[in-house]
């Protein structure tokens, strides 16, 4: 079971029964404000059904801000274990402080979810999960840790239930569930590798039939096995959304994968077609949407969570009047043009909207499995810093460093060394460390620890903090910290 899309008087609850394939059964749910759900505050049942595959949601309200429950649900005389949850601060309450983890990409197949279990164990107000929560296919040329279930990538709407049926029944993503509430997004791997709205990388019709079918099977899934509600009750493709974390600060999340999502430049050589600026990220709604979040100055600070990574990465400088002529473009040649980079002329709307913010703003980032803390600013990063982009690391998929060094000796250094070269507004990088971001949120301060797990491909308990980084409001610049020791 499970909690997710928290709000100042209430929070989606979540479970799934496993009964016959036929069968509708009733399930009793119960909130309390202990641990033992003597004190219940909130009661009701709900039907599992197999229209939804047997999961059950529960929008629950009434609930105090800023408060910790607990809950739980029973059904044919079996109780469910008890998960905590929390809700958010009033709009208007006190601000203190709030507590963030952020996590993306978790491959069952290619390595143990240690990461979540430590998050679980940290004390955060709420996890926002980036994308990539599920895989739908192997990782390519990369050893299996576990065997995923169904064998072979998802199609169909079976193949995607029994998918998510799979990394739920994960202990460690069990452990995180039960602890916190989460706030979710996807990326391209809860439905297909590179997706966009009108196709994927990684669908091709003559073998995997009609995409639109598939899209839709893989939505669907998701938002049955998910903790999540519907921003728009008629519309299950938007997920783009704002959840206000009380007087605070804004969590303003985009749908950057799918809607409005136009083909990315394909194949090997992303620089040339990027030539074309004018390519489209975000749906026009969404863009609509976006100027009225950020509008003007609102004294809470703007956390936008990005599935992929705003700042340019560029593999190598290339400036100037050559580099215009190989097509690179803000000043070098791109690592992928799947992320913003491959969307030039969006990021500069995106920039000139986060300068409005006056260093108030954070980006948070993930699928590039990898570590990242950046300066954004225009001209390909090289302008006056605008604000701050933290990009977390992979929970298990195989990582930047993996697909990029050679297996050799001291290759991960190189690499680390180039991109410092190549993209002077990168302040920190780590290609090789799996493991999650826990913002710790103030009024005038956000720190960003990187926590990173000493390995994957076996449960263990060790991580360490790699990374500490702030920033003070006002300043987009940010500062390095003092790395604490690690807590195992
Ligand atoms: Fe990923």
């Amino acid at each position: 079971m499970a909690s997710g899309d928290p709000t100042p008087d209430g929070v989606v609850l979540w479970t799934r029964v496993s009964v016959a394939a036929g069968a509708t059964v009733p399930v009793a749910w119960t909130v309390a404000t202990d641990a033992a759900l003597a004190d219940p505050v909130a009661s009701g049942s709900a039907t599992a059904t197999p229209g939804t595959d047997h999961t059950v949601h529960v929008t629950v309200s009434g609930l105090l801000p800023a408060t910790t429950y607990w809950y739980g649900f029973t059904s044919a005389g079996e109780h469910s274990t008890v998960g905590r949850t929390r809700t958010l601060p009033a709009p208007d309450g006190p601000g203190g402080r709030m507590r963030l983890g952020v996590v993306c990409c978790a491959h069952y197949a290619t390595g143990y979810f240690n990461a979540y279990a430590r998050l679980a164990e940290q004390d955060v107000d709420l996890v926002l999960h980036l994308g990539d929560y599920i895989y739908e296919a192997e990782a390519k040329r990369e050893k299996w840790t576990r065997d995923h279930r169904p064998r072979g990538r998802c199609l169909t709407l079976p193949d995607y239930r029994a998918r998510h049926g799979q990394y739920k029944s994960d202990p460690d993503l069990q452990l995180l569930h039960a602890r916190h509430p989460v706030v979710a997004v996807w990326d391209d791997h809860e439905l297909a590798g590179n997706a966009w709205w009108d196709n994927a990388a990684g669908h091709d019709p003559r073998h995997d039939g009609d995409w639109p079918r598939r899209r839709a099977a893989a939505v669907r899934a998701y938002r049955e096995w998910m903790p999540s509600g519907l921003p728009d009750p008629s519309d299950p493709f938007r997920i783009w959304r704002t959840v206000r974390l009380g007087p605070l600060a804004d969590l303003v999340i985009l749908d950057t994968r799918l809607a409005g999502r136009e083909r990315p430049v394909a194949g090997r050589r992303p620089v040339v077609g990027v030539r074309r600026r004018n390519r489209t990220l975000l749906s026009r709604e969404q863009w609509a949407w976006l100027e009225e979040e950020l509008a003007g100055e609102t004294g809470r600070w703007t956390l936008l969570a990005s599935q992929v990574v705003v700042a340019p990465i560029h593999l190598l400088a290339a400036g100037g009047a050559v580099g215009r002529r190989l097509g690179a473009t803000g000043g070098g040649l791109i690592v992928n043009s799947g992320q913003w980079d491959g969307y030039p002329s969006e990021r500069d709307r995106l920039l000139g909207l986060l300068a409005r913010r006056r260093g108030g703003a954070l980006v948070l980032s993930g699928d590039l499995h990898s570590s990242w803390v950046a300066r954004l600013a225009a001209e390909g990063g090289r302008g006056e810093p605008l604000a701050a982009e933290f990009t977390v690391p992979a929970v298990s998929a195989p990582t930047f460093a993996r697909a990029l060094a050679p297996k050799v000796r001291g290759a991960r250094s190189v690499l680390e060394w180039a991109i410092h070269r190549a993209n002077p507004h990168v302040a920190w990088v780590d290609t090789a460390g799996h493991g999650y971001v826990v913002l710790d949120v103030t009024a005038e301060r956000i720190e960003g620890q990187w926590w990173h797990v000493n390995r994957v491909g076996k449960r263990t308990e060790t991580e360490r903090l790699a990374a500490t980084w702030w920033l003070s409001r006002g300043d987009p610049n940010p500062r390095l910290g003092s790395p604490a020791p690690g807590r195992a």
